[in-house]
């Protein structure tokens, strides 16, 4: 079967919706995603999302990118990040978002490496918070249709030019022909043994890239988070234990009751950190405590964390919480502009899939989400500029475009292949497929 439209979409979590959402009305826009649509990564998101406080906070908060990212990251597109924060966390406002407030203020929450405190959240399911503010804001658009349990398995090219992608739903493959496409498939946790993100997100971005020779940078960044509750399974998701709750003063703790690392150093820091005080004990875990604080304030402040660890018998409010580092982010991906162009024309990415360079070898805590607001309106605003000189290919054209045989090799295969030649520290965390 063959579909036409204006953009074809790839995933529904911040970056895919809020795209579709800073598109112009006049578009006719195909979201699709390979899951159902909550099931994104956005809607796991815990922290919060980082923000200036003002334009005096805007030197700061890029020193504070560049430094958590060992200064590898690209400067304009810090700039780009920072400058445009504000706007975008208001205009998510606007869409719906709520984010916890005292007196009318933002209660700036912490994380590791920030300087001050400039993370705006909602309790600790700011993702959740988020993604269900967009998706219905995107419910009152009649130019925006959503398939779920639809996966890109390839992208429809001519004359090294994108026209759209060639999907699987259900038992039916269709051809998508879009003037414009872009990949917002998310990060590739489902590859790792232990990983934050869902199972079903496993790069497939990144494999369509590398198959068609599309320009990708600093695969090998890949972020491991230092602390997710500990248990004993694999080839699962793990849980979050955000790091918020270090922001808001729990510490980190050895077996032997000992603080052994400064919780607020930037991640890649502590999660080693976290590894070698493993190494040295008897357990395959440390611990992670708040429970000296407040009761109620725990409750309120952390109500999922909270549920879920008592679900898995610890009582945070009385009881430590066993942590152990998991991989949770991808800094490299397709390489893109600041307005998400890829190398290959009328093809964007945006979010995790993407590398804009914002995060340099370690990405700043809560700096994800922002990064997947400000470089999908960029390119939403790139697209309804430059659409009208697009047109769509004749049915004519289309007809004898040479669609790719080999579309149906594995994505994740070619994924997984790229990052068994990268160190140890990343091939030993691979899913043995
Ligand atoms: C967290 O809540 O610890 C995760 C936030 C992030 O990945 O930036």
């Amino acid at each position: 079967m063959d579909m036409f439209v204006d953009v074809l979409i790839v995933g529904t979590g911040a970056a895919g919706l809020y795209s579709a959402l800073n598109l112009s009305d006049n578009l006719n826009i195909l979201l699709i995603t390979k899951d159902l649509v909550d099931k994104c990564n956005t809607s796991l998101a815990q922290g919060g999302i980082s923000v200036a406080r003002d334009k005096k906070d805007y030197e700061l908060f890029v020193q504070d990118t560049l430094k958590a990212g060992k200064f590898k990251n690209c400067v304009a597109a810090v700039k780009t990040l920072v400058y445009e924060s504000i706007d975008n966390i208001n205009e998510v406002i606007d869409f719906g978002a709520k984010f916890d407030k005292e007196d009318g203020n933002f209660k700036y929450t912490k994380e590791g490496a920030h300087s001050i405190n400039r993370i705006v959240h909602n309790k600790d399911e700011t993702g959740k918070e988020l993604f269900l503010s967009l998706l219905k804001a995107l419910k009152n658009k009649k130019n925006v249709r959503i398939f779920e349990k639809t996966t890109l398995i390839d992208i429809i090219i001519n004359n090294n030019i994108c026209c759209g992608g060639i999907v699987i739903k259900g038992e039916e493959r269709i051809n998508i022909y879009s003037k414009e496409t872009i990949l917002a498939t998310g990060g590739i946790g489902g590859l790792f043994k232990n990983s934050t993100s869902r199972r079903s997100l496993t790069g497939d971005g990144i494999a369509i890239a590398l198959r068609h020779k599309i320009k990708t940078s600093d695969l090998d960044y890949v972020q491991f988070h230092p602390t997710a509750l500990y248990d004993n399974k694999v080839n699962c998701e793990k849980f979050l234990i955000s790091e918020s709750l270090r922001g808001e003063g729990a510490k980190l703790i050895n077996e032997n009751g000992k603080r052994f690392v400064n919780e607020l150093l930037p991640r890649d820091i502590v999660a080693r950190a976290v590894y070698d005080e493993e190494e040295k004990s008897s357990k395959p875990y440390v611990y992670l405590d708040i429970s000296f604080k407040n009761k109620k304030y725990i409750i309120n402040r952390f109500p999922g964390i909270y549920k879920k660890c008592l679900e898995s018998g610890i009582d945070i409010t009385k009881q430590k919480i066993p942590v152990t580092p998991v991989q949770h982010y991808h800094m490299g991906g397709v390489a893109v502009d600041l307005n998400s162009c890829t190398s290959m024309e009328n093809l964007f990415a945006c979010g995790e899939v993407s590398c804009t360079g914002v995060h340099g070898a370690n990405r700043l805590a809560s700096n994800s989400l922002l990064e997947a607001l400000v470089f999908s309106r960029r390119a939403s605003k790139f697209i309804n500029k430059s659409m009208d000189k697009i047109t769509l290919l004749n049915y004519e054209d289309i007809k004898g475009m040479k669609v790719f045989k080999n579309h149906n090799v594995i994505n994740k295969n070619i994924v997984i292949n790229e990052f068994k030649k990268m160190g140890d520290g990343i091939r030993n965390e691979l899913v043995n497929y």
